[in-house]
């Protein structure tokens, strides 16, 4: 009997798993750069945490939990997405006092159709501020997920904006688009005519209703003044953080509880199922939602997965900086010492366990991606390794003493 991973998850072993290390340390990185803290959350949270939060009439909500009974006889569910469970570990916390900046990390579950670029797990790495109305708060995140790509060598990205206004905006809108949609009827899809009702924004993210929804009355041309002002904060703020965007009026995202600023980063060179590398927006209404007090917020996450896949193909860097090759046996306990030096001066080095031909261990050094190779041999009494830089064969006698030096070049 032998056992896969199951449909839609994926191993992810080195030389690729490198490329998410990368990921990862350059989200971290930038994360505390902006001020931003770590915020771990379980895997597990109440299913009513996201049918509440997300939203009942979503596609993740309607489709795509993985929703079981525990032992308890409570209901759980696989985390979906990361921003429902750090609003509810801050209203556990007591609430956001002034504001608040957390990141997070690791893997979501969506019982999705499996694709390229489209997991049953999947990583995002996201960002979420709370507590702050400005739209200077909007700025900082779209800017955030824009220079995390840039970083990330991700070229040719599209920010696409949109606003979608707030609750209180959307009563005549919903009636105009609620009988645009009605008019069309006939060409709508089966999900489409039950979300019509229940939530028709919901229809103007559906793809298999793209061609009527491309002439359907659009949320940005139905903003209170409220609004619109903060719509016009955020864009005035993108131009001068020089962040290009394009506005796209039917962007509603799939999730329900976003207010006014929505985006998406499309890389527009990148083919596959979707396209969308990351999103985000502004989720006033979520506490309340969930059960706290009122508190404005706004967040992005990031899909690893996909920005892997359209990030340019990068050469693989070495995974080590020197692999110690022992060529006198008697030398071994030396060639470990020299490893254990090199560790702990910050190096990244390894040499092979148990005894081993030259040749063996060249080729292990060659395996583990080692950019040199430092030979114990003979010359060791005369305080010397041979040194070999495995990438163009060139080797050179140098002093014990020098190593560490020479492995920085
Ligand atoms: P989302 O758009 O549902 O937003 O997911 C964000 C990103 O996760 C997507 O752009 C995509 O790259 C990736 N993603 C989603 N589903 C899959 C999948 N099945 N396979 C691979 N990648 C996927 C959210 O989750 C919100 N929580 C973002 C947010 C944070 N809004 C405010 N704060």
């Amino acid at each position: 009997m032998t056992y896969r991973a199951p449909k839609g998850t994926d191993d992810i072993l080195p030389p690729a798993s490198y490329e998410w290390v990368t990921a990862e340390r350059v989200f971290l990185d930038l994360a505390e750069r902006y001020g931003y803290g770590l915020v771990l959350t379980p895997l597990l949270e109440s299913t009513e945490l996201f049918s509440r939060g997300i939203g009942e009439a979503t596609e993740v909500v309607e489709k795509q939990m993985y929703t079981f009974t525990d032992k308890g006889g409570r209901s759980v569910t696989l985390r979906p997405e990361g921003t429902a469970s750090v609003v509810r570990a801050l209203i556990q916390a007591g609430g956001v006092v002034g504001t608040f900046k957390g990141f997070y990390w690791g893997p979501m579950f969506r019982y999705e159709r499996p694709q390229k670029g489209r997991r049953r797990q999947f990583s995002q790495a996201g960002i979420e501020y709370l507590g702050e109305a400005s739209f200077d708060a909007d700025v900082e995140v779209i800017e955030f997920g824009y220079r995390y790509l840039e970083e990330l060598g991700v070229r040719d990205v599209e920010v696409q904006l949109n606003s979608i206004g707030d609750g209180s905006d959307r009563s005549d809108y919903r009636a105009e688009l609620t009988a645009f949609l009605e008019s069309r009827k006939g060409e709508l899809s089966e999900d489409a005519l039950r979300r019509l009702y229940e939530n028709p924004m919901r229809v103007l993210d559906s793809k298999a209703d793209a061609d009527v929804v491309a002439g359907a009355p659009t949320p940005v041309d139905h903003l209170s003044p409220a609004a619109a002002e903060h719509f016009d904060g955020v864009r005035a703020g993108l131009d001068a953080a020089g962040i290009p965007y394009r506005i796209a009026p039917t962007l509603v995202r799939g999730l329900d509880y976003y207010n006014r600023t929505v985006w998406e980063y499309v890389p527009l060179n990148f083919e596959a199922a979707q396209s969308s590398v990351g999103g985000g927006g502004r989720y006033d209404p979520l506490f309340e939602m969930v059960g706290g007090k009122p508190t404005p917020a706004v967040g992005l996450a990031m899909g690893l997965d996909r920005i892997l896949l359209a990030k340019d193909e990068s050469d693989l860097q070495p995974a080590l900086d020197a692999f110690v090759v022992v060529a006198d046996a008697d030398r071994r306990v030396d060639a470990q010492a020299l490893v254990r030096t090199l560790r702990r001066s910050g190096f990244r080095a390894d040499s092979a366990a148990g005894e081993r031909s030259v040749k063996a261990q060249f080729k292990a050094a060659d395996r583990a991606r080692a950019a040199k190779a430092l030979v114990v041999g003979e010359e060791w009494n005369e305080g010397r390794v041979t040194a070999r830089d495995l990438a163009t064969g060139e080797q050179q006698p140098v002093a014990v003493e020098e190593i560490e030096t020479w492995l920085t070049h």
